[in-house]
């Protein structure tokens, strides 16, 4: 195929070449990021006198016709082009004439394609931010309707203390408040380093003005040394990972939601919508959102593990393996998104079995910590209180009665510190309402975790 860049060589490639190549099936989403870098290219050129007013305003008014274009359909990205970047240029230059070659003056596809992929990360962050706090919100809509609710916590998957379920909810939602500002910490960092303007990879011998172009595309500041801007992948190393992380995070509570729907826990239904049949087990109700969410983690992570491989050992500046930079990064950007969607939806529609998680929470003798911490209250060191009350448990253990209903001449023979109160005070429900230390499992604890989440900064109010 003829290529723009015939120059040294006659420009035109073997087939194989022109596919391995090839970025365009790819980098063809940054269509609109990279018409808007050219905008800004041009305006800075013109006021800097390196091309006119009236040509700078061509080359514009060019760019603002082709993204219109393509976005109404009527201009199809040509899959045989090498990238978006050729792409846009040629069309530009086929609808203008001459002045459109002029715009690729003082600039690099290697400067082009940061910047494009740099404004692309931005942008996705503010979506991907977007849904975080719509997840925390129907988190924390959930956590409201059933602060009443107790189940069993667990340590080791063993049956630990009785806690609300709305305070293992919130636990999910500060998870994804930490993401959240992960996210914000990677945008900030991006938004201080435009590297348009580093050109090929040493910069220009144009008068060019970085900063005022850095600017008119919403960054802060500029990449501070050209070789370091053309090849500095770390931004996107930094979103992956912090992407790997909310997909961890959505794992996890995709395990839970799997667990918690199966007949042994019987926690919670999915409705119909949420799960999927067998084609040959009729009675099956599946819950394919939260398995495909578990799945899909492993994508990112293996998104992540092949951009680092791909950037170990590259020398600088730029180097043509960079291109593979766009598939892992994409792809991870639409799990991420999709996961976070169906994730929203499930929790919303996530219908609690309170009784059964209740009737689970008296099993396993949960309240054993409590009945310690009652002796303890009573005068006694918590160790003495820890042995007494596993020896209790053992007693109850075998009688199969549980704390709260052992008689009180029973307790007598093990301390006569422990009085009618007992009862009271073992309830599965006192223990949760006394855990009201910051951050705990009480109702006014959750309540206040609750609050916090709807005040989470940048989002809209939750
Ligand atoms: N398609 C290329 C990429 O994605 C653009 C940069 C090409 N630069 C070059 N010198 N061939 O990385």
């Amino acid at each position: 195929m003829d290529k723009m860049w015939a120059g040294r060589t006659v420009g035109t490639t073997a087939d194989l070449v022109d596919e391995i190549n090839s970025s365009i099936a790819v980098d063809r989403r940054l269509y609109k990021r990279d018409i808007a870098g050219s905008k800004a290219h041009a305006m800075m050129m013109a006021k800097q006198g390196i091309i006119p007013q009236d040509e700078a305003k061509l080359i514009i008014d060019g760019l603002d016709g082709i993204c219109k274009d393509i976005e109404s359909g009527a201009l199809a990205i040509d899959p045989t082009a090498e990238d978006i970047h050729m792409f846009v240029e040629k069309i530009l230059t086929d609808r203008i004439g001459d002045v459109g070659k002029k715009l690729h003056t003082a600039r690099s596809r290697n400067d082009q394609v940061a910047l494009d992929t740099k404004m692309y990360c931005i942008e996705e962050i503010d979506s991907i931010n977007f849904l975080i706090c719509e997840l925390m919100r129907v988190l924390a809509d959930k956590a409201e309707a059933n602060i009443d609710v107790i189940m069993p916590g667990y340590t080791h998957m063993q049956h630990a203390q009785p806690v609300s379920f709305a305070q293992h909810l919130m636990a999910y939602a500060m998870m994804f408040e930490r993401d959240k500002s992960r996210l914000d910490d990677c945008k900030k960092r991006m938004l201080e380093r435009s590297p348009i303007g580093a050109c090929a990879l040493a910069g220009t011998t144009f008068n060019i003005d970085r900063v005022y172009e850095a600017n008119l595309l919403g960054f802060t500041g500029i990449a501070m040394n050209s070789m370091d801007a053309v090849s500095d992948r770390d931004h996107m190393v930094e979103f992956i990972s912090a992407m790997s992380i909310i997909m961890m995070h959505t794992s996890r509570l995709s395990e839970e939601i799997i667990m918690w729907a199966t007949s042994e826990f019987g926690f919670i239904q999915l409705p119909d919508e949420y799960t999927t049949g067998s084609s040959i087990m009729p009675q099956k109700k599946n819950p394919d959102v939260a398995e495909l969410c578990r799945g899909k983690t492993g994508r990112v992570y293996g998104n992540l593990m092949s951009i680092l491989t791909m950037l170990k050992g590259l020398p600088l500046a730029y180097n043509k393996d960079m291109q593979e930079d766009k598939e892992p990064l994409f792809d991870s950007v639409e799990t991420v998104k999709l996961s976070i969607e169906a994730f929203i939806e499930m929790v919303d529609v996530m219908e609690i079995n309170e009784q059964n998680m209740f009737d689970s929470a008296k099993q396993g003798y949960v309240n054993a910590t409590d009945l310690a911490d009652y002796l303890v209250v009573k005068g006694m060191p918590f160790r003495d209180a820890y042995n007494v009350s596993g020896r209790i448990v053992s007693y109850c253990l075998g009688r199969g009665v549980i704390l709260e209903e052992l008689p009180l001449e029973e307790y007598k023979q093990f301390s006569d510190l422990i009085e009618e109160d007992v009862h009271q005070r073992l309830q599965l429900r006192t223990c949760v309402e006394r855990r009201n230390s910051a951050g705990g499992t009480s109702p006014a604890s959750v309540r206040s975790q609750i609050a916090y989440i709807r005040n989470v900064s940048g989002c809209p109010t939750l």
